[in-house]
C-alpha cells in the first residue's frame, strides 16, 4: 500500500492550511463541509487558546525559538490560526479518525492506541500557531521557501507540547503526522519512527477532513469526491480505507 498523502501536489499544502470556518461552527448544520455528523467541540485545546498560553510554552523549551531562529523566523503567535484549526479542521480530523477506528475490525481495534490517536489528530497542526498568516493563507502556490516555513509545523507543534501532558506516542504522531510509509516527508526521520496503523488513520483522517472542508480557493468536496481521491492511495482497498468508507456511509 502507497499511501501518498501529497498527491494533490502544491494545492494539498492550501488545502490542509487555508481554514476559513467561522466560531462556534461545531456541526454541520453551520459548516460548510461534506460532513453531517454532529461533533464533539475540541475542548482539549481550550486552555492553549490564548497568546500568553503560547507564550508560555515557548518559554518552557528553548528548541521552539532555536528552530525559528534557525530557519531566520522570530516567534510570532498566530493564535487566530489556531482557533480557526481548533473549530474546524483540528475537530473534523478527530472526529474522522474515531470513526475510522470505530470501523476497524474489532480485533484490530484492540490492537490500536486510540488515545494517540484522538490526541494527535486534536493537536496535529498545533505548530502552524508560530507561523505566519500570509504564509497559511496564501492563495496561490507556496515557493520553495514559504514550503519550508510552513513543513516546520509539525516540529513546532512537537516541541511546543513536549513540555504538556501528552504520551509520547501522542507526540510522536504528531511530530511525523507528515511522514509516509516509504519514510519520505517532513521532518526527515532520524529517530526510529515506525510508521504503524495509528500513523496511517492520522493520515487519511487528515487527509479526508481536509478535501471535505470549504476553502478559500475551493469549495468542499462531496464525500464520495472525496474518498475516490483517498482511493487512488489504495488501489487494493486496505483496512484504514474501508473503515473510513463505511463511516462515511455511501
Ligand atoms: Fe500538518
Amino acid at each position: 500500500m502507497t499511501l501518498n498523502i501529497n498527491s494533490l501536489g502544491n494545492n494539498y499544502n492550501l488545502l490542509i492550511n487555508s481554514i476559513s470556518t467561522p466560531r462556534k461552527a461545531f456541526t454541520a448544520s453551520n459548516v460548510q463541509t461534506g460532513i453531517s455528523d454532529t461533533f464533539t467541540p475540541a475542548s482539549e485545546l481550550n486552555p492553549y487558546l490564548s497568546e500568553s498560553a503560547i507564550r508560555q510554552m515557548i518559554l518552557m523549551n528553548p528548541q521552539v525559538v532555536k528552530i525559528l531562529k534557525n530557519n531566520g523566523l522570530k516567534a510570532e503567535i498566530n493564535i487566530k490560526e489556531l482557533q480557526k484549526l481548533a473549530e474546524g479542521h483540528l475537530l473534523w480530523t478527530k472526529n474522522i479518525a474515531a470513526g475510522i477506528i470505530g470501523n476497524l475490525p474489532s480485533d484490530i481495534q484492540k490492537q490500536i492506541n486510540r488515545q494517540a490517536v484522538l490526541q494527535a489528530a486534536i493537536f496535529h497542526d498545533f505548530g502552524k500557531v508560530l507561523i505566519q498568516n500570509k504564509i497559511i493563507n496564501k492563495k496561490s502556490a507556496l515557493n520553495d521557501k514559504e514550503k519550508q516555513i510552513m513543513n516546520l509545523h509539525s516540529e513546532l507543534g512537537y516541541e511546543l507540547l513536549k513540555t504538556q501532558k501528552l504520551s509520547p506516542e501522542t507526540l510522536e504522531l504528531i511530530k511525523y503526522h507528515h511522514q509516509t510509509p516509504e519514510n519520505t516527508g517532513y521532518p526527515i526521520n532520524n529517530t526510529g519512527f515506525t510508521y504503524g496503523l495509528e500513523a496511517e488513520i492520522l493520515a487519511v483522517a487528515d487527509k479526508y477532513s481536509a478535501l471535505i472542508e470549504k476553502r478559500s480557493y475551493k469549495p468542499a468536496l462531496s464525500k464520495k469526491e472525496a474518498l475516490e481521491i483517498i482511493k487512488q492511495d489504495y488501489p487494493q482497498g486496505g483496512l484504514v480505507y474501508d473503515a473510513l468508507v463505511n463511516y462515511a456511509g455511501i
